[in-house]
């Protein structure tokens, strides 16, 4: 929910007592005066940030709406409902349908009405979208290009049109979401030189294929991938189009894309890696945790390889794959998953006011939400405990 005026007040209050309490470096704002007399009350009231994040929607504007609408993100006339805080889209949103510019446009228009309402959309370019700007037009059906007038202005409006142009702006590869504001916007780089503290991987990583182990540009997270993926549009959309494959040859990236935009759209990098999805457990969940520790994360979260009954949570909630193929293209089941995180502040009866200690409660409820019925992938709580 976005916060009503009363809880943004006592939420801003329990997140400055954050900083006294967790020795923020000198770059942090000044500590709050909080009480500090033992037995003074520890301020109430509740932080709560609602995200809903949705995978591949190819093409299919009619399944769009309805995952968007059963999870909160839409009211009845189409509009940002106001009852979430983040809508995350992970990518591939083109191809192997007709709906292209409408899907787009909604997003715009969400975009918009979420920023008015102090919400946010985070968009991300999967795979697809960058096949797309390469000239890779395998999954595109001839009746789409229609819809765009004709070939060259589908590939004017994919490079200086308005669709190519919010690509390069509202759009990245990659995003890192905090779950509190005490760790900064989204998308504000990991710090781990940064004096550890109880909330510092309180944060989500979403991206279309994955972030591979071996992926040599993980950091600065999110920094490093977004940079590489902006500077490979700009050479993308900047080129003179090539002709689309098929039925013209491949072109491939341009000559002059460097090493690290080639390895960005290779089959370890961010928008193609699916070894989150398909290799053993026993491979994935020791692998998963360097990826985590490396990018100040709790969870991957991630589209691209399709479960078409379920979403799927593995090790405990550290990777969730949220691909359920919901466009008709594919006939998976409809979904969206719902991120509810609360810190809330412990009672002083029960938290020993007399020595100094502060504590709060920290819970993630994660959904998966479905036509006909809703499954809970995590359910944890944690105590984060400070004195000053
Ligand atoms: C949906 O949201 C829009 C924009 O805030 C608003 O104008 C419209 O009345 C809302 N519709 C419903 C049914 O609540
Ligand atoms: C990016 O999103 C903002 C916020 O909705 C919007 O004002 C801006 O026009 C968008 N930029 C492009 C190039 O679409």
């Amino acid at each position: 929910m976005v916060p009503s005026p009363r809880t943004f007040i006592l939420g801003s209050l329990s997140l400055l007592s954050l900083y006294a309490l967790l020795h923020l470096p000198s770059s942090a704002p000044a500590p709050s005066p909080i009480p500090k007399e033992p037995g003074e009350p520890i301020p109430d009231g509740q932080f709560t940030r609602h995200i809903v994040a949705v995978g591949d929607l190819h093409g299919d504007l009619v399944n769009m709406k309805k995952v968007l609408k059963m999870s909160g993100v839409l009211n009845e006339t189409g509009d940002w409902s106001g009852n979430v805080d983040f809508f995350v889209q992970t990518g591939d949103m083109i191809d192997r349908g007709d709906d292209t510019l409408e899907m787009f446009a909604l997003m715009d228009k969400l975009r918009g009405q979420a920023l008015d309402a102090g919400g946010r959309v985070l968009s991300h370019l999967g795979n697809h979208e960058v096949m797309n700007a390469i000239g890779d037009w395998r999954y595109v059906p001839q009746s789409e290009i229609a819809t765009f007038g004709s070939v060259a202005a589908r590939q004017q409006m994919l490079s200086s049109g308005w669709l190519g142009r919010s690509w390069r702006t509202n759009y990245t590869i990659t995003s890192r979401l905090p779950l509190h504001p005490s760790l900064g916007p989204p998308n504000a780089d990991y710090d781990p030189q940064a004096s550890p503290n109880p909330l510092s991987h309180a944060a989500l990583s979403f991206v279309h294929g994955g972030l591979s182990p071996t992926y040599s540009n993980l950091t600065p997270y999110p920094s490093a991938i977004n940079t590489l993926g902006l500077s490979l549009l700009r050479r993308l959309q900047d080129r003179v189009q090539p002709p689309p494959h098929p039925p013209n040859p491949y072109p491939g990236l341009p000559r002059e894309a460097t090493r690290a935009e080639h390895e960005l759209y290779e089959a370890d990098g961010p928008v193609w890696y699916r070894g989150w999805a398909t290799e053993p457990d026993s491979f994935v969940c020791p692998a998963v945790e360097g990826v985590l520790a490396k990018t100040g994360v709790r969870r991957l979260i991630m589209g691209h390889t399709p479960n078409f009954e379920n979403m799927v949570s593995r090790c405990d909630g550290k990777i969730i794959i949220i691909d359920t193929g919901i466009s008709k293209a594919y006939g998976g089941v409809l979904s969206a998953l719902s991120i509810t995180y609360t810190l809330t502040p412990q009672t002083p009866s029960r938290f020993l006011a007399a020595s100094n200690t502060r504590a709060w409660t920290e819970r993630e409820v994660i959904k998966a939400i479905y036509e006909d019925k809703t499954d809970v992938l995590v359910d944890s709580t944690r105590e984060i405990r400070g004195s000053w």
